[in-house]
């Protein structure tokens, strides 16, 4: 054994708490999201903007559900993540306040926000204050299962969000591709779990790769969010400073970091999202802006995409770097799931 990613018994001793086993069911989670979510009994009146509150791992699937839905949408999807909701907020907006632990001082406030402009609230909460408050007002409730660390309850977060949505009629026609992306990542998952050596196992890999270097992640705009992901697991799990962007907007001003002293560069490691889905001209643009990194970073790696769907596209890339996250967490000997700033500063 020449890897501590392939000894076991080490993983156990870091993550005790197991994140990796989370990141490893989530295809199991999100059919049972889908399942639980189908139950809740929706009523909704017309909408014209879908706004989703929410902050940090919960404002992820939010994210994610925007750019899934970008296209498509008939409406406006708005992530806010703020104390305060945007100005446009009334009677028009359908609400979805997300807080997994229910007691985010920021979303709470969203929440009271949103009742007085009269907005159709929706919770999503495994308990806590959201939870009381939601059902002192008579507000739908999607329960999350309780255990789990807010970011790694993405796909019951997700899910249930995706089922609101079709529920809400602006995902029943991308419905088809949350099927193939749940199989897609069936699939992946066998190469990336812990039991998978590192040789065949493309997350460790990648971890060993990223151990040591701060990581920047790339992605085209439909993978915004899922760069952004990469970004908060490798902080949150990975204890690693990070950062992300995506292109078009990249070329824009990220690709001056390439002009920065080499030596600063040296421990800087790009990370691309590559989805061969995207044309032609972005694909040559994005091999432009890879070869002016590769001459002066650290290191630049690339990331392919699965599926067809927009949805398995984007939930290929970010299962990648939720592993990832999580066993660069455990060769910085860093427990995944511990996140002991965030809670301090919670605490006040
Ligand atoms: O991933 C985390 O633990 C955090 O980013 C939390 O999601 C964030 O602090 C908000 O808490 P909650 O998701 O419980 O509202």
């Amino acid at each position: 054994m020449d890897t501590p990613l392939d000894d076991l018994e080490q993983i156990g001793r870091v993550d005790p708490r197991g994140m990796l086993d989370v990141i490893t069911t989530l295809p199991e989670s999100a059919e049972d999201a889908i399942d639980s979510a189908d139950k809740v009994d929706l009523k909704l009146r017309r909408f014209k903007n879908l706004v989703v509150a929410g902050m940090g791992g919960s404002a992820v699937g939010g994210l994610l559900l925007r750019d899934w839905l970008q296209q498509t949408s008939s409406v406006p999807i708005i992530v806010s993540r703020d104390y305060s909701l945007p100005g446009f907020v009334s009677r028009d907006t359908l609400l979805f306040v997300v807080s997994y632990s229910g007691g985010t001082e920021e979303t709470l406030s969203a929440f009271e926000e949103g009742k007085i402009k009269g907005a159709k609230i929706v919770a999503f909460t495994s308990g806590g204050e959201l939870e009381k408050r939601a059902k002192a007002a008579h507000i739908t409730i999607y329960k999350l299962p309780q255990g789990f660390q807010p970011r790694a309850a993405i796909a019951h977060q997700l899910l249930s969000l995706i089922v609101a949505a079709k529920k809400a009629g602006i995902a029943q026609d991308s419905w088809w591709e949350v099927r193939e992306a749940i199989d897609v990542l069936k699939a992946m998952r066998e190469e990336m779990r812990p039991e998978t050596p590192q040789w065949s196992n493309p997350a460790k890999k990648l971890a060993v790769e990223l151990h040591g270097y701060i990581p920047l992640v790339y992605g085209s705009r439909i993978h915004e969010a899922v760069a952004y992901r990469w970004n908060t697991q490798l902080n949150e799990n990975g204890k690693s400073p990070a950062g992300s962007s995506f292109i078009p907007e990249a070329f824009h001003n990220a690709i001056v970091a390439g002009e920065a002293d080499k030596e600063l560069l040296a421990s800087v490691c790009a990370v691309f999202l590559i989805d061969s889905a995207e044309g032609e001209h972005l694909a040559s643009k994005t091999r432009r802006f890879m070869d002016i990194l590769k001459a002066r970073f650290g290191k630049v790696l690339e990331v392919q995409t699965c599926g067809e769907g927009r949805l398995a596209r984007m939930l290929s890339a970010l299962y990648v770097g939720d592993f990832v996250s999580a066993y660069l967490g455990v060769l910085y000997g860093r427990d995944p799931s511990i996140v002991e700033s965030i809670d301090r500063l919670k605490q006040g």
